[in-house]
């Protein structure tokens, strides 16, 4: 089978990271972040346009600098339950922490989401980035990068184990002989491993995808191993092409070495499109939103993030980077990296937050045909497998459906209708056969 595009909608309401000026926007209603209807209008406008899926991202700590979207948001499964009964074919993915919740509790929630969606659910297993929220679990720390990654493997493991608890015939439902459930096809987990323990079975039984579809956002070497191991799709920062590219291949490696198909691990790769009817006029308008977005204080605000929701207005701001590496070892390795460089290079902390939020052009800026060579460009040059696409606005949305969409059709490079209806079927994922049955199947044949 060749290789198709895929393409994800990152759904936002009044401006999250990075878009700290969006909620004045007289197209955005102030509450646009709590109105379900709000995100009802982007999932269908995505799935005219035969997006792969549908995708909210998830925070669980906020303070009062945080992006207006992040303050006051709706819990992803919630959210996509709503959405799942307004549309039929859309994948619908949800992050949800593996560090902050219980398997049991999780698991029966996707499950639930798998079947009100008819098997179109998706789970984007984080292991949560902001280190305070530690506290809001009754914990004084977050849990360090091994126990996280740790966790969060077994975690996945866990919940596999008890999506399979029923097999899918295990239902006869047979009035006539009285029988509801075919108890030989009932099973219990038993799970007994380093972090959790749980018994089973689940009290849901599998969607017409068999399970949810496991999706990873994870950078560090931890990070790329659970996805190597476990994800079937991953939401990753883009970076340049050539890091894009080294990344692709990097995860596609790793999991070849465990014995996997590359193909079933998805790679999209985070993009905000803007698209206006010439190259000029687009170039002009991604200047113009960087502007509208440039607040200073703000974006300082968020520096603190990737160090606990660290507050650098207790420095002067001409003083030289501190050194906060102790305060990445447990949130983001990757705000170490940023400590050696300012230190290194002697950056003031106010050069660090200019040089962190500096104009850079966009790479998918232009008109449509632009666009759509950009996207092509690095699909084609194995850069990524599709796109996890964010647009300001409802009307973004509709301009990128209807312009840049089309051309991507006539050239061939994106469907022209759903090949499936459940989010397995759209990214080209194998129907994971229930553990049990595959185990009965192998006995009869060998025996
Ligand atoms: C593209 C991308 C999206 C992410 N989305 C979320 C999210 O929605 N919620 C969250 O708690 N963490 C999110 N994370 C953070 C990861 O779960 C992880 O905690 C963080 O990246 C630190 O781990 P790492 O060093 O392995 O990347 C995201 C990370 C990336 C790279």
């Amino acid at each position: 089978m060749s290789r198709t595009l895929h393409l994800a909608l990152s759904a936002y309401g009044v401006g999250g990271p990075g878009q700290h000026g969006l909620w004045k926007d007289p197209q955005v209603p102030k509450n646009a972040s709590i109105d379900i209807r709000y995100y009802i209008k982007q999932a269908t406008i995505a799935e005219s346009a035969l997006f792969d899926a549908f995708f909210i991202v998830d925070s669980q700590f906020i303070n009062a600098t945080y992006p207006a979207h992040y303050l006051n948001r709706l819990e992803p499964l919630t959210l996509l339950s709503a959405v799942a009964t307004h549309t039929t074919s859309i994948g619908l993915i949800a992050t949800a922490s593996s560090t902050y919740n219980s398997p049991f509790n999780l698991a029966r929630r996707l499950a639930s989401l798998d079947q009100i969606s008819n098997g179109r659910a998706g789970w984007n297993v984080v292991t949560s980035f902001d280190s305070q929220v530690s506290k809001n679990f009754g914990l004084d720390e977050h849990l360090d990068y091994a126990t996280r990654y740790g966790r969060a493997r077994e975690f996945v493991e866990v919940a596999r184990g008890l999506w399979d608890s029923y097999e899918d015939d295990a239902f006869p439902a047979d009035v006539e002989r009285g029988v509801f459930l075919d108890p030989a096809k009932l099973h219990a987990l038993n799970h007994a491993g380093e972090y959790f323990s749980v018994a089973g079975p689940l009290n849901v039984s599998r969607s017409r995808q068999g399970q949810p579809v496991i999706f990873q956002s994870g950078v560090s070497e931890d990070g790329r191993n659970l996805a190597a191991h476990v994800a079937e799709g991953i939401y990753a920062p883009g970076g340049s092409l050539a890091e894009a590219q080294a990344y692709h291949a990097d995860i596609k490696r790793r999991a070849a070495a465990l014995g996997r198909d590359p193909d079933h691990v998805v790679i999209l790769i985070g993009a905000s499109p803007v698209v206006a009817g010439t190259d000029e006029r687009a170039r002009a308008r991604d200047r113009e939103i960087y502007e509208e977005d440039n607040d200073f204080d703000r974006k300082l605000a968020f520096l603190g993030r990737s160090f606990g929701a660290y507050d650098f207005t207790q420095h002067d701001l001409d003083e030289p980077f501190p050194d906060l590496t102790h305060l990445t070892e447990r949130g983001r390795r990757g705000g170490a990296d940023l400590v050696h460089r300012a230190r290194e290079q002697g950056l003031t902390i106010r050069q660090v937050a200019e040089a962190a939020s500096e104009y850079r052009p966009g790479q998918f800026v232009g008109a449509p045909e632009t666009v759509a060579d950009a996207l092509q460009h690095w699909f084609e040059t194995n850069a990524t497998d599709g796109f996890n696409l964010r647009f300001r606005t409802i009307e973004a949305l509709e301009n990128f459906a209807g312009t840049v969409v089309p051309v991507l059709q006539k050239r061939g490079a994106f469907r022209a209708e759903y090949e499936s209806d459940t989010l397995r079927g759209h990214l080209g994922l194998p129907f994971p056969i229930n553990r049990y049955t595959a185990e009965r199947e192998l006995t009869r044949v060998t025996a």
